[in-house]
């Protein structure tokens, strides 16, 4: 008999699960969150670090091997270490990653990486401190000490999340592939999303990568390359050297025919992808007290609701829910 296993109407086996912790940002980066500050209470809604683990051994019971951190800012959930712990433990999850914007991880890297997180993504749209922080609000050099801690902790790989925005980081790209290259870190360009308000006046300015890639191209001999894993990113490796570069094009060149992934909200809603609105509603189940086996029963079913792909482009106005619900 076959192993368990996801798979949804389109033949797409679903192996991964981005986990958003908090939809809660220390950073403001205009892209993505809605203005107006929450405090960090947990309301009673959030699902509790019992409810997260049951869904993901459920996940796994079914075949799903990796796990993605995500926000808002992951970090921003107190005791996010904890629950490391305790899904790194759950039998059949073998890879723990987390996409972050880095300003805690100074001092949360290494107990992260205790715990079991290996694989680090982190956002860095800009070198210069004064873009950093008129994109983000932030402190550039506290993001620069929090990723130099986790390379000194050991995650691995690292890769550095680049949106790029015409006008305003897109003649600083060279200097962030730099700066990865000198680290060994993999740099990604990201083609800003329309989610919610934010990502839809973002997205209406920046434009697609191509311009930036064609300037790349010029400058370094790029070489198709792939990674494991799979994912959103197109990779090239720089001639000459071990610098990767990726380009993430959901709305010049979208990837969705290989999506292997499904989205949990920290409120306990299963999104079926990024780019839409079918959800499936897992709190009051769990809340009602369903078994291991009605909840993998319940995956299933949701898997039903994926749809094909995003309409990024086609109905760029649709998705009303900010980035930071899923994380990305
Ligand atoms: P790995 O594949 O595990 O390395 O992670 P990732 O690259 O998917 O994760 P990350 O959180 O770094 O996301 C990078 C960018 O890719 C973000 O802008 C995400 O919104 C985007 N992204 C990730 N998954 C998808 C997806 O399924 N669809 C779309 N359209 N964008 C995605
Ligand atoms: N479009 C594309 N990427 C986005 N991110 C946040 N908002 C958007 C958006 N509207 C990116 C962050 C982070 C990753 C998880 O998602 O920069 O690197
Ligand atoms: Fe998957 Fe939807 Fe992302 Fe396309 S937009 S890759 S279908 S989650």
């Amino acid at each position: 008999m076959n192993p368990p296993s996801l798979t949804d109407p389109f033949g797409r086996r679903i192996d991964y699960l981005r986990l958003s912790v908090t939809d809660r940002c220390d950073l403001r980066c205009g892209y993505c969150l809605p203005k107006g500050f929450k405090g960090f209470e947990e309301p009673a809604h959030w699902l509790s670090f019992d409810e997260i683990e049951r869904v993901v051994a459920a996940f796994t019971a079914l075949g799903v091997r990796r796990v993605r951190l995500t926000g808002g800012e992951p970090l921003m959930r107190r005791g996010l270490t904890e629950l490391a712990e305790r899904l790194s433990a759950l039998p059949g999850l073998d890879d723990l990653s987390l996409s972050s914007n880095a300003t805690q991880l100074e001092s949360l890297a290494a107990p992260l990486a205790r715990a079991g997180v290996r694989r680090l993504n982190v956002s860095l749209d800009s070198l210069n401190p004064e873009v950093f922080r008129q994109i983000t609000g932030g402190d550039l050099a506290q993001v620069l000490r929090g990723i130099a801690a986790a390379q000194d902790a050991g995650m691995n790989p690292i890769r550095v999340n680049t949106v790029a925005m015409r006008g305003i980081n897109d003649t600083e790209i060279e200097d962030i592939l730099d700066y990865c290259a000198a680290r060994g870190f993999t740099l990604r360009l990201i083609e800003t999303m329309p989610m919610g308000a934010t990502g839809q006046a973002a997205a209406s300015a920046f434009g697609d990568l191509e311009p930036i890639r064609q300037r790349l191209q010029a400058r370094f001999e790029l070489i198709p390359d792939i990674l494991p894993g799979g994912g959103p990113a197109r990779y090239y490796r720089v001639a000459g050297t071990d610098t990767r570069l990726g380009f993430i094009t959901p709305l010049s060149q979208h990837f969705c025919a290989t999506c292997n992934r499904v989205r949990l909200t920290v409120e306990g809603a299963l999104y079926l992808c990024l780019g839409q609105d079918h959800s499936y509603p897992l709190r009051d189940l769990l809340r009602a007290g369903i078994d291991a086996a009605e909840l993998q029963m319940h995956l299933r079913q949701a898997m039903a609701l994926k749809p094909e792909r995003h309409e990024f482009n086609e109905r760029p106005g649709q998705v009303v829910r900010f980035m930071s619900m899923t994380g990305g």
